[in-house]
């Protein structure tokens, strides 16, 4: 049975995905921020805050301690903290990156040396962390959101230094955009529902795409 590490499961595209992957017959190893840690069939649930390191590290330790080669890894929890203003509110900036960038390092540093010769991690991005796109108005409005954006370009830049320096591990690092999605942070007026963009990430999730690149539903994105 294969083995996935998904963030952010408890609602979502991230409990959508988890689904999917029971389905699918792998084991899912999920990390839950406000809901409460279980262990029941194919499915281990651990607590995990990203913006604390000192949740990274036991989430991480207790991960371990399954004793679990982990395929592929998800990192798919994130925050839009970003409402409707259109300049950096410096403290929503710092929350941003702690948890979409910072933590989300932090914490698949500690994950790769459970992972497979042979493994994918998959950051979940979106098209608004984009320059190309962003910039030439084709994604978002250039101004709005600039907190989440911004940390969005800087995981994708992570997905790039990390797939060169695991090119010789044979780990796959790719950036996906799920597409806008109706969860929370989408909102009801989304195009595709969870379970949509769940199959689209799973899809390019067991493939075995060029690493260091960003995808949607098969097709590759400008960065
Ligand atoms: N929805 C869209 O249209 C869209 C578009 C592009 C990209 N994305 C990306 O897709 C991913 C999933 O988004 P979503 O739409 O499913 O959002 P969501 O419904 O708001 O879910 C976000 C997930 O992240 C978890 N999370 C929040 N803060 C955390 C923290 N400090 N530590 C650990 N986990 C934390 C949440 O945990 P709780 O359940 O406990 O709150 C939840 O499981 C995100 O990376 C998002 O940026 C979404």
């Amino acid at each position: 049975m294969k083995n996935v590490l998904i963030t952010g499961v408890g609602k979502g595209i991230g409990k959508a995905l988890a689904e999917k992957f029971l389905k699918e017959g792998f084991f899912v190893i999920g990390t839950i921020f406000s809901g409460e840690a279980s262990k029941g069939g194919n499915i281990s649930l651990h607590k995990l805050d990203l913006s604390s390191r000192e949740s990274i590290a036991s989430c991480a330790k207790e991960i371990a301690s399954l004793g679990k080669k982990i395929e592929i890894l998800i990192n798919n929890a994130g925050v839009l903290l970003d409402e409707d203003e259109t300049k950096v509110i410096p403290e929503k900036l710092r929350r941003t990156l702690e948890v979409n960038l910072i933590g989300t390092a932090d914490f698949t540093e500690l994950v790769i040396p459970l992972m497979e010769k042979g493994g994918h991690i998959v950051n979940i991005s979106s098209t608004a962390g984009s320059l190309e796109m962003s910039g030439r108005g084709i994604s978002h409005h250039p101004y709005h959101y600039p907190a989440y954006k911004i940390s969005k370009t800087a995981l994708n830049m992570y997905t790039v230094t990390l797939a060169s320096r695991l090119k010789e591990k044979e780990i796959i690092v790719s950036s996906v955009h799920p597409g806008w999605v109706r969860t929370e942070m989408g909102g009801e007026n989304a195009d595709i529902s969870p379970e949509e963009a769940a199959e689209g990430i799973f899809k390019i999730a067991v493939s075995r795409p060029e690493t260091g690149k960003f995808w949607f539903q098969g097709e590759e994105l400008p960065w």
